[in-house]
């Protein structure tokens, strides 16, 4: 039996699967097992907003820079939260871990709540304006390089709500 090092090293895997998933959508060559722990990678502020920190789950350095994995937690209070923005990808998602955080997507207003999903269509103006002091949640992106664009605001944002510890 190998050690879990031992597969993640295994350049055949990824090989074999380059192979086998070819012509699928999503596919590459690069594909290395992956297996982040619990607890083993830090949070830290390497990520597009310096009100959040982020941990990256080992996804993207297994893929060769196809998908992004990682999650995202507040670090400060909200005070004028992402602006309105889109980004140049092809694939993104939100899944809520705990907490809640307030976007708005084109002009509706969701309360993102834990257990929530959001698949954003490429291109979509959204603005993240709110967010609870425990909020986390775990985003997929593809490719991991990607721009992003401030846009034209689509409405008024409501005022994020403060924190307990805000005078
Ligand atoms: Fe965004």
């Amino acid at each position: 039996m190998r050690s879990i090092e031992e597969v993640e090293a295994d350049q055949s895997i990824s090989d074999f699967s380059a192979e086998y998933s070819k012509g699928l959508p999503g596919a590459g060559p690069i594909n290395m097992f992956s297996y982040v722990k619990h607890g083993t990678t830090p949070y830290g502020d390497r990520g597009l907003r310096d009100f959040f920190l982020y941990r990256d789950l080992g996804v993207a350095k297994a893929t060769g820079g196809r998908i992004l994995c990682h999650l995202v937690k507040a670090n400060m209070a909200p005070e004028y939260g992402t602006g309105w923005h889109r980004h140049q990808l092809g694939f993104h998602i939100v899944y809520m871990v705990s907490g809640w955080a307030k976007f708005m997507y084109s002009n509706a207003s969701v309360h993102v709540g834990q257990g929530d999903c959001v698949y954003m269509p490429p291109g979509i103006s959204h603005y993240l304006y709110d967010y609870s002091p425990d909020m986390e949640f775990l985003e997929i992106e593809s490719p991991v390089e990607s721009l992003t664009e401030d846009v034209e605001p689509c409405c008024d944002i409501p005022h994020p709500t403060p924190w307990p510890n805000q005078a």
